[in-house]
């Protein structure tokens, strides 16, 4: 089982929306049984909440649920339970990195948007105190990415022999 984590501010627009984008091209794939996928913020504001009602429509409008997700903050407990740890922009991943426990987890750390076949910055930008194209933006890169991602992981992980026969 591999087990992913996304990682941004407030868990209510780039986390959840990270989640739910990969989840469906896991399911896509025919992986859903070798992946464990989750998010989670590292602010404790939106405990509870569901994602942003921007968020939840950008998703929409491209065929993916975001309605059943809920927030939750990011714990050093998440170390060691996931093996990859996926901060959506620098502060994110410097939080994470501040809240690792002493000794050595096992769980990789890193900017999602290393993945990114067009990382610009490494940042996924927040969208929260913008207009409705941020949530566009977002949606392209955190789909993008994901889909990289996945062709990684199906390699670093020898799932290739897993994957659903597209001919059929
Ligand atoms: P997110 O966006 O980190 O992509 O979920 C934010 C949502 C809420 C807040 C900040 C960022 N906030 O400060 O409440």
């Amino acid at each position: 089982m591999v087990k992913v984590l996304f990682v941004c501010l407030g868990n209510i627009c780039r986390s959840p929306l990270a989640e739910g984008v990969f989840r469906a091209m896991v399911e896509d794939a025919g992986l859903g049984e070798h992946f464990s996928i989750d998010s989670a913020g590292t602010g404790s504001w939106h405990i509870g909440d569901p994602p942003d009602s921007r968020m939840i429509e950008t998703a929409r409008k491209n065929q993916i649920d975001l309605t059943g997700l809920r927030g939750r903050q990011f714990s050093r407990k998440d170390y060691g339970e996931f093996d990859y740890i996926l901060a959506m922009d620098q502060s994110n991943l410097a939080t994470i990195t501040q809240r690792a426990p002493s000794t050595e987890t096992g769980s990789t750390v890193a900017l999602f948007r290393t993945f990114d076949p067009i990382p610009g910055d490494y940042a996924v930008p927040d969208p929260y105190y913008g207009g409705p194209s941020g949530f566009d933006v977002v949606f392209e890169i955190v789909s993008r990415t994901s889909a990289r991602l996945l062709h990684e992981l199906i390699e670093l992980h020898g799932l290739e022999g897993s994957l659903r026969d597209k001919e059929q």
